[in-house]
Parts: C-alpha cells; sequence; structure tokens
C-alpha cells in the first residue's frame, strides 16, 4: 500500500533543525552546523596554518588541555598576566587571520535562530579537543558587550558538555553535544558556567580523534 510506504519514507532531511531549550535564553540546535560542515572545517584548516593551535598557560600557572588558536579582529588569550582579547596573535606578533565569511554566516544564522538576531561576533575561538582533553567550569565574562550571546559550534568527536548555573556551586546539568550541534546561550544565561568533560575516544569520519569547537563572541 503506498500510504505504509509513504509512513516508512526517512525523517525530511531538509526539516528545520530541532530547537531544545536548555535554560531561559539558552538553546541547542542539533545539527544545525551540518549543512556547511566541509567548509567549517576548511577554514579551521586555513586559520591553523596560520596561528597554529597552542596549550595557553593560566595565570595561574597550568597548562590548558584544550588547545586553542582564534579568528577575526579579536582573539581570546590567557598567560601568566590573565585572560583577555588581543588583536594580535603573541605567537607571532601578527593579527589574528580573518574570520571566514562561512563562519561569521553560521554564527549570525545560528544565532537568528535562537532568538537573537543581527550578532556581528568579532571573534571566534576555536578549540580542539583529543581524547582526555577537558575544559573545567567557567564563565564566559571578558567580553565588554554582555548583550550578546555566545554562539558554540560542535564539530567532530561528541562531548559531554556541562551546563550549570549561575554561581559555580550550582550543580551542572550534562548534556551530549555531538557534530554539527550548536549551543547559543545569552539573555539572563549569558554568565551560565559551562565546561566539558575529558573527551572520550573515538573516530569521527571528518575529524579522527579530535573535537573541534567554535566559540563566537562579540567582544566590545
Ligand atoms: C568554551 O566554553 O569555550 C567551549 C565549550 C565547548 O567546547 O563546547
Ligand atoms: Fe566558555
Amino acid at each position: 500500500m503506498t500510504f505504509d510506504l509513504f509512513d516508512a519514507l526517512p525523517a525530511d532531511p531538509d526539516a528545520s533543525p530541532a530547537i531544545e531549550t536548555l535554560a531561559p535564553g539558552a538553546v541547542v540546535l542539533r545539527g544545525f552546523a551540518r549543512d556547511v560542515e566541509q567548509d567549517l572545517l576548511a577554514a579551521v584548516r586555513d586559520v591553523s596554518a596560520a596561528a597554529p593551535f597552542r596549550n595557553l598557560i593560566t595565570p595561574g600557572g597550568l597548562r590548558m588541555s584544550v588547545a586553542m588558536t582564534n579568528c577575526g579582529d579579536a582573539g581570546w588569550v590567557s598567560d601568566r598576566t590573565g585572560y583577555r582579547y588581543d588583536p594580535v596573535d603573541p605567537q607571532s606578533g601578527e593579527h589574528w587571520p580573518a574570520m571566514p565569511e562561512v563562519l561569521r554566516a553560521l554564527a549570525r544564522r545560528a544565532a537568528e535562530a535562537a532568538g537573537y538576531p543581527g550578532f556581528a561576533p568579532d571573534a571566534c575561538l576555536i578549540n580542539r579537543y583529543l581524547p582526555g582533553t577537558r575544559l573545567s567550569l567557567h564563565q564566559d565574562r571578558d567580553e565588554l558587550d554582555l548583550r550578546a550571546p555566545i554562539v558554540s559550534v560542535s564539530l567532530g568527536l561528541p562531548a559531554t558538555f556541562l551546563w550549570g548555573g549561575l554561581r559555580r556551586a550550582d550543580r551542572p546539568d550534562r548534556i551530549r553535544l555531538a557534530h554539527g550541534d550548536v549551543v547559543v546561550w545569552g539573555g539572563p544565561s549569558r554568565l551560565v558556567f559551562h565546561g566539558i568533560t575529558p573527551l572520550a575516544d573515538g573516530d569521527h569520519p571528518l575529524t579522527g580523534h579530535e573535537r573541534i569547537n567554535l566559540t563566537f563572541r562579540k567582544t566590545r
């Protein structure tokens, strides 16, 4: 019967992606970045060829397990003197690579889908996780303009995202983030504590043993 056949068709791949609410002002857009996955990863390769991934030192003197680089007008850096946004890559003395248009456009589109139209990021921090890499609970609070949201894109191996509250002691929820998922948090959730548990090993068809995370910020 044609009716049964129709019923058995897979879900429409063009249907709008699922939106999950994490908290007021915060959502996960499942699979949102998948339509540009190859372009995003090519752009990450270009950026990291000019500004290589490196493991920064915290103000407390510890080396971070996440390797980082940046693109855009400003890049997030940490050293013994503290955290800051810097227009120059301290490793090369050159400006960070420009933000590729495919990144900027995706960030804008995701913010809009999450209810934050007109998002104009000037910084994209690129995080690289290998098996065992973690990112402890923290707030993104080095930006001058806290009205703009944070847009965070997951690529490659899946991770467990810790989504806490406005106090460090708030017990975090554990959210699984897979390739292509985008998390957007702003408004009342802008200063929520978040982090990533140690990455489990795996082999992703596009990134191998890595997870790449892009976080877009408006710093000024
Ligand atoms: C971050 O908080 O900067 C990164 C979060 C993530 O890797 O998903
Ligand atoms: Fe963060």
